[in-house]
Formats: C-alpha cells, structure tokens, sequence
C-alpha cells in the first residue's frame, strides 16, 4: 500500500437547512463579516435575506460585496478588498459557485497581505494568514468550499490568464454544504458544474498523485455522480438526487486538494480565456479525448474505473474496456445535454499550437497525468476536441 499524507482543515456541516447556521458560525470567528456573492442569484433567491437575517441574529454586522462575475479579476478582488478593509470585516464568506468562493478567498488573502495579487499566484507563496474564510456553495462542481484553491484570471496580461493561487491557509474554516441552495439551479448551471465535479472526480482517480483515501473518495464521488447527475438533469427539484450530487462534488474536492487535477484541467484553461467557454464546458469536450489518450494504452486502474462507472469487463479486452469507459463518459456529457467536441474550425493550428505549447509548460499538470506527453500529443486532442472526429 502507498503512503499518504492528508489534510482538511475545513469543518463541513453538510445537509438541508444547515444554512441557518451562518450567523452562529460567522459569530465564532468575527464580529464583522464581508459577505462576497455572484451577480444576482443569491438575491432572487432569497438566500441573501436568509444569510443576512442570521448573521445580524447572531450581532455579525455585515458588508455585501455583491456581483462578482465568472473566473474573477484582479479588479474585482482589489474592490472586495478595500471594502473589506474600510469596513474593518474580520471574516469573508463566500456564497455562490466557484467563482464568488474563489473570489473571497483572494479577499482573505489581499485584506493581510501587501498586494499585488500576483504574487500569491502558484503554490504555497502567502506569508501572512488570511482572514477566516466561510464558504457556502449553492452549485455543486467546483468543490472550492474544501480545497486550498482559488481560480481567478489575471487580468495584468495580455490576453488574460486563468492562473491559480494554491495555499493551504485558504482552505475555508467551515464550509456549510446545503442541499436545498441547489434547487433553484436552471438545467445548463446544474449540467456544467456537474460535469465539473465529474472530472474533478475522474482526474484526482488517474492522478500520479492520488493515494489510498483520496482514490476512496474519487471513485465514490465517479459512482455517485454517474448515477445521480442524469436523475437530476431529469428532474431538477429531485432534492435526493441533489444531495448525492451535492455531496458526490465535495467528495470530488477533497479528492483534488489531495491529488491535483490532471491534463482535463490544464487543457481547460485556454479554451475559457480566449474561446469564453464556460470552465464546465470545457471540461466536457476535452473529458473523452483526453480520458482515452490516458487510458488507450491500459491502466492499472482501468478495471476499477469501469466498475465506478456501472460498466462490467469480464471476458473483454483492454482495448474493449476502454471503449466501453469513454462511450460511458459520452453518455454521461449527451445526458447532460452538453458538448463532446466543438465542431468548429473556427480555432485554427497557430492558436492550438499556443494554446498546447502552454500547457507544455504547466509542470504540475504534466507530472500529474498518468500518461506522459508530447506537445504534437496536446495539439491533437485539442484538434479532436475543438475540431470534432475528422
Ligand atoms: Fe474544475
């Protein structure tokens, strides 16, 4: 068995209503909380109001930091910031999707650190300890309520890059995981996120650097979400399927803050920067190519993973089983309504080229994937993603 090293520092209260608990939780680490969100949606739906009426239950005086938009900028994380520090905020709660999570988790950052932001890009490059961090999550995919991650883009370049600040002091301190905050998610927000916390799942499961607990995670986090990911697209207020779902996506971010996430993810980041293609999106055209680049040659894995999948292998060959694996992942992205490729030419060879030369360039995810590869291996997933099967 291999050695493993694991750490979540995060306190997970997990189940319908646990909302409700803000005010005491936020109460524990502050008196003054910044409350960072998403364009609109926590309004509409009265979450705002709920997390607002428990937090002044609980005397936690409270500044909204509202309208943060997807894979934020470093704009947006310098407004949060001053505000966080005009108001003298003692805690950042994040509440939305990944992005507003992703967001809060600068603002603790940038509210003790001297800025710029850009110097906390990479690993394990923050000095001082951010502010305490709470997370509520109301999609399941990103899995950013348990993970040491922030995704932002970074805006200083030209063109702007996705680039990720990994720490782990912005693992949140508690991270209150609702069920019922999922509801209200329309198909397509329910469909990318979910394909999201699906490869986050399968990434972490192929990583060089998954181990014995985070392969416990990862593979019932594929199980549950191969099962529960259609019954929701079905019916979208299916509060069981939601809850698996839900809790499928957190499995799946605890796998990844253990193992990292592989080629998927590092092929992702372009096609969101340049093409605007939701991260979800993305993830869903390049899932079938790249899983069958890593797997064609077989896997010691491969076995495993197609049982994860509700996919028997006996008397089948290698290269049956992994046909059988990727035709289940394609399902899986036609059930979600979703893309498997591009069918577009619109992305011709010079822009593939940049975009495969930089992930030539992201050791982490290279030494992740369980495959090695070349650059001309990078260009032609990309073409087979973007361009469709010639
Ligand atoms: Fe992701």
């Amino acid at each position: 068995m291999r050695e493993f090293e694991f750490y979540l520092p995060t306190r997970v209260l997990f189940g319908k209503g646990v909302v409700e608990n803000i005010g005491k939780e936020t109460a524990k680490l502050g008196k003054s909380a910044l409350i960072v969100t998403g364009q609109a949606s926590a309004r509409k739906t009265g979450l705002l109001k709920r997390v607002g009426d428990s937090l002044k239950k609980s005397r936690v005086k409270t500044t909204l930091f509202e309208g943060v938009e997807a894979n934020p900028s470093l704009e947006t994380i310098k407004k949060g910031t001053k505000l966080a520090k005009e108001k003298e905020c003692e805690v950042i709660i994040g509440l939305g999707g990944g992005s507003p999570m992703d967001a809060a988790k600068a603002i603790a950052v940038l509210t003790t650190n001297p800025a710029p932001l850009t110097n906390y890009f990479g690993r394990n490059k923050v000095k001082e300890a951010p502010l305490p961090i709470i997370a509520v999550p109301t999609t399941a995919g990103t899995g950013s309520e348990i993970n040491p991650y922030a995704a932002l883009t970074n805006t200083d370049k030209a063109p702007p890059r996705k680039e990720i600040l990994i720490d782990l002091s912005i693992f949140p301190k508690v991270a209150l995981v609702d069920p019922e905050l999922t509801l209200s998610l329309p198909a397509s927000v329910t469909a990318e996120t979910g394909i999201d916390a699906f490869s986050h799942a399968l990434e972490s499961y192929l990583s060089n650097r998954s181990r014995p607990l985070s392969e416990a995670l990862a593979s019932e986090a594929i199980r549950l979400l191969v099962c529960y990911l259609p019954k929701v697209m079905k019916n979208l207020k299916d509060i069981n399927a939601r809850s698996y779902t839900l809790y499928a996506s957190l499995l799946a971010g605890i796998a990844i803050a253990q193992s990292g996430t592989i080629l998927v993810h590092g092929m992702s980041y372009r096609l969101t920067t340049d093409l605007g293609l939701s991260h979800g999106k993305a993830c869903a055209i390049l899932l079938p190519v790249v899983s069958e680049f890593n797997l064609s040659q077989g896997h010691p894995k491969l076995i495993s993973l197609s049982r994860c999948l509700g996919e028997s292998t006996e008397d089948l060959t290698t290269k049956e089983i992994v046909k059988k694996v990727i035709t289940r992942i394609e399902n899986l992205i036609t059930e979600l309504s979703l893309p498997q490729n591009l069918k577009t030419r619109k992305v011709g060879k010079e822009l593939i080229a940049e975009f495969a030369q930089e992930v030539m360039r992201n050791k982490a995810k290279l030494t992740n994937n369980p495959r090695s590869v070349t650059l001309n291996d990078v260009i032609e997933m990309y073409e087979k993603a973007l361009w469709g099967e010639e």
